[in-house]
């Protein structure tokens, strides 16, 4: 599997290197960030897109500010303005804050080391709780059935091995045998370019399939669980996820099919009472009215394109991360498992 974001040293300095995931599946090209402003812009164009992996990038997008002798501040605020749903983001540079608090006194030099540092440890702690959060998942997953899953919660869209996808490649690592359906995942196609093309890297069978069939395979009988990402989750356990996300939802919980939610403790947003205070992304038309460049659309057509959408803490079964698994009243079960 191809990395999704690397710190490449160059001495004392360095610079980021990501995979370009609006180009997969079709070319591997790679995009390199030596300023914080290429950082905010590879998050913004959706270069690196996931939440945890937004989290990654902000922290090493930091790292690169205090190597241009950049200010602090401007550092943080355009990093902070790039996506506003993902909590990964503001996580991250949370992180970084700190450290950077703790260092009013040390030398560029030190400074500088102790960045690249902290960043290197975001990334490899991301890995380490998406492994986790499969360790924990893993058991959820019925033996035998499919699982559908919605956008891209790989190894994409974190430091490596994902989340949603970690529950799926710790439960084939575990022995089972299961196959997955993966909703394309309109408009950006996180499903059909990334997903897809994830699960078939590592030999996982995989099944395409458009975002409107969902309700029918979830009838089928064929589904035994649905497993989705998160993109912020509220302290009562609401969820902000992939625009789709929802209607997947209580198309499951219709059918009687658990819909878990896999996500690392970045993802938890406890200042938060309900999923209603969560700011909702709102995208470019175009990526609506457009296929791949092509305008589909009546010119001048009003369009939508919120990113992401709210998943009422009732139609999750479980939310699964590196600390364990979560169940309703979440209120007290997420306060519980996160300490
Ligand atoms: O707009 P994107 O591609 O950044 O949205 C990604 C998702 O919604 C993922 O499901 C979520 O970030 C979880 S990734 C482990």
């Amino acid at each position: 599997m191809v990395e999704t974001i690397e710190w490449v040293s160059e001495g004392g300095s360095g610079h980021v290197l990501m995979i370009d995931q609006r180009r997969l599946p079709r070319e591997q090209v790679f995009v390199t960030c030596r300023t914080y402003e290429d950082v905010a812009d590879a998050i913004r164009t959706m270069v690196i897109r996931g939440a945890p992996a937004i989290g990654v990038a902000a922290a090493m997008g930091v790292a690169l500010g205090v190597q241009q002798g950049a200010d602090y501040e401007t550092v943080h605020t355009t990093l902070a303005a790039t996506r506003p749903t993902a909590v990964n983001l503001f996580w991250g540079l949370e992180r970084m804050r700190l450290l950077h608090a703790s260092l009013v006194n040390a030398s560029q030099t030190e400074r500088l080391l102790r960045f690249i540092d902290e960043s290197q440890k975001i990334r490899l702690e991301d890995i380490a709780m998406c492994k986790a959060i499969g360790r924990h998942g893993a058991p959820l997953v019925p033996d035998g059935k499919t699982v559908l899953t919605h956008c891209n919660a790989g190894a994409l869209a974190t430091a490596g091995y994902g989340t949603a996808l970690g529950v799926i490649r710790a439960a084939v690592e575990a022995g089972k045998k299961i196959d997955v359906f993966a909703d394309e995942t309109r408009p950006f196609l996180q499903g059909a370019r990334l997903t897809a093309w994830e699960l078939q890297q590592d030999g996982i069978p995989t099944t395409l399939i458009t975002d409107n069939m969902a309700g029918h395979f979830l009838k089928s009988g064929r589904i035994g669980c649905v497993v989705v990402g998160a993109d912020r989750i509220a302290g009562n356990g609401d969820v902000a996820n992939k625009i789709g996300t929802y209607s997947v939802a209580v198309l499951a919980k219709e059918n009687g099919i658990p819909f878990y939610v896999a996500a690392p403790s970045s993802t938890f947003d406890l200042t938060l009472d309900s999923g209603d205070q969560i700011p909702i992304e709102q995208r470019s038309s175009d990526e609506v009215t457009h296929v791949f460049g092509v305008h589909v659309a009546p010119e001048n057509i009003g369009v939508e394109n919120p990113a992401f959408d709210v998943t009422p803490a009732r139609y999750v079964t479980a939310i699964i991360c590196e600390k364990g698994v979560a169940r309703a009243p979440y209120k007290e079960s997420l306060r519980a498992i996160l300490g």
